[in-house]
């Protein structure tokens, strides 16, 4: 087991909570296998041929995913397999994994093995990584390339750890590096590469960075509309304006994210800033069903509320989630994190019930159905509420449009 476990600082710095019991997990069944034997692909998804075959390329590809609107945003211990299954069915028409870091990928089958599973619904997928070495990326990226649609690139991740790991939003202090990570991937990749990024302080340099990324291979760009300093998402607006000026700079596909908490924001960014589609990221988290038309209680304007009519609450999602928990095995702190985002609301109502949770070290699924359960029976009912006529004739995949 040692030997699986070699880069456990770094993988102390990845992972959290009660992860100890997870990592030692035996490998999922979904987990796709990988071979490291197998020869590599054919070199170069995209470089040959000049820029505009390229772009037309870039295009050819996404028209042939359909075009997704509606994304469900990278997430570290959150966007994994059960929950992107949950948002599809709810109207997502496509997602990405959570950061991976990719030497630790490569070096480490139990990592690869539990924070890396799919299926074959499970598409269009962006598989995510963070990086700072192209040749380690590389081969992090060709072990997923079969599994998905995109292999991105982390290029907006502000945190500390980010910082020290050289990764992330620190590499626009790197821009030479950037563009060896992409050349490395355009290069020698069978699926193409894309990456998601955060604005500078000044637009002309976020248009300048857009372009030299598209120069260097990129096929799609989701633009995060914040700086790297704006880390609270909550506090501080995405800036749809650079978003916009972005898209209108490059001529690849181009993805908008920041301030989606409902359909009417998923129409408003689409209208304002010509972008192809629209990523959410903690909004989801609470509601899972946003893409379908959902909406929680805050964000109800007046006259609403008739809508609600019982059809669908947080606590339904959660038990729906769990099922794919159990069909699709992951770390229990992942679920356990999905339990506080989706009972958030209920846990203001019911704090006992917050703390009971809290107070298991070990998780059983039986334990968080019951625990459900009581909510239901102490008479707590927090209802998601529809607003028809929005979420019609977004997502590509037909739910929301078959709901509303
Ligand atoms: C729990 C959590 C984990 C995140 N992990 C990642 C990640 O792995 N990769 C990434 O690029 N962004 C990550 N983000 C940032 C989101 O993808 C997104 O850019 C940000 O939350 C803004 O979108 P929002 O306003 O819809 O929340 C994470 C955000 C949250 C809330």
């Amino acid at each position: 087991m040692a030997s699986t476990l070699a880069h456990c600082s770094d993988l102390d710095d990845l992972l959290c909570c009660d992860q100890q019991d997870d990592r030692l997990r035996d490998q999922s069944p979904e987990a796709p296998p990988f071979c490291a034997d197998e020869p590599p692909p054919p070199p170069g998804w995209c470089l040959s041929g000049g820029a505009d075959s390229r772009i037309e390329r870039a295009w050819a590809h996404w028209s042939r995913l359909g075009r997704p609107k509606l994304i469900v945003a990278p997430m570290v211990d959150n966007s994994e397999l059960p929950f992107r299954m949950l948002c599809r069915k709810y109207g997502a028409d496509a997602a990405y994994t959570p950061m991976l870091h990719s030497r630790i990928f490569t070096e480490n089958e139990k990592y690869r093995s539990q924070e890396f599973t799919t299926c074959e619904e499970d598409r269009p997928l962006f598989v995510q990584f963070c990086a700072n070495d192209p040749d380690t990326l590389l081969e992090a990226a060709r072990r997923v390339e079969p599994y998905c649609d995109y292999v991105d690139i982390n290029l907006g991740c502000p945190q500390r750890i980010a910082k020290r790991g050289n990764y992330g939003a620190f590499l626009m202090d790197k821009l030479p590096l950037v563009k060896s990570l992409v050349e490395k991937l355009a290069l020698n990749l069978e699926v193409p590469v894309s990456c998601k990024i955060r604005l500078f302080p000044d637009l002309q340099d976020t248009i300048k960075y857009a372009r030299m990324l598209e120069e260097a291979g990129c096929s799609l760009l989701a633009v995060h509309g914040r700086t790297r300093d704006e880390k609270d998402g909550k506090k501080i607006r995405a800036n749809w304006d650079a978003i916009k000026a972005v898209r209108e700079s490059v001529r690849i596909p181009v993805l908008a994210n920041g301030n989606t908490r409902h359909m009417d924001d998923v129409h408003r960014c689409l209208a304002e800033t010509g972008v192809e589609g629209v990523l959410s990221a903690e909004s989801l988290l609470e509601n899972p069903a946003l893409f379908a038309g959902y909406r929680t209680a805050e964000w109800v304007v007046d006259g609403e509320k008739g809508n609600s009519d019982g059809k669908l609450d947080q606590a339904d999602l959660l038990v729906e989630y769990l099922k794919l928990c159990e069909q699709y095995p992951v770390p229990w702190r992942m679920i356990r994190s999905h339990m506080h985002k989706m009972l958030g609301e209920w846990f203001k109502v019911q704090p006992q019930v917050r703390d009971e949770l809290n107070a298991q070290s070990k998780l059983t699924f039986e334990f968080l159905y019951g625990l459900v359960d009581r909510l239901g029976e102490l008479g707590v009912r927090i209802p998601l509420y529809q607003k028809d006529s929005l979420a019609a004739g977004v997502s590509q995949n037909g739910f929301a449009a078959s709901t509303s």
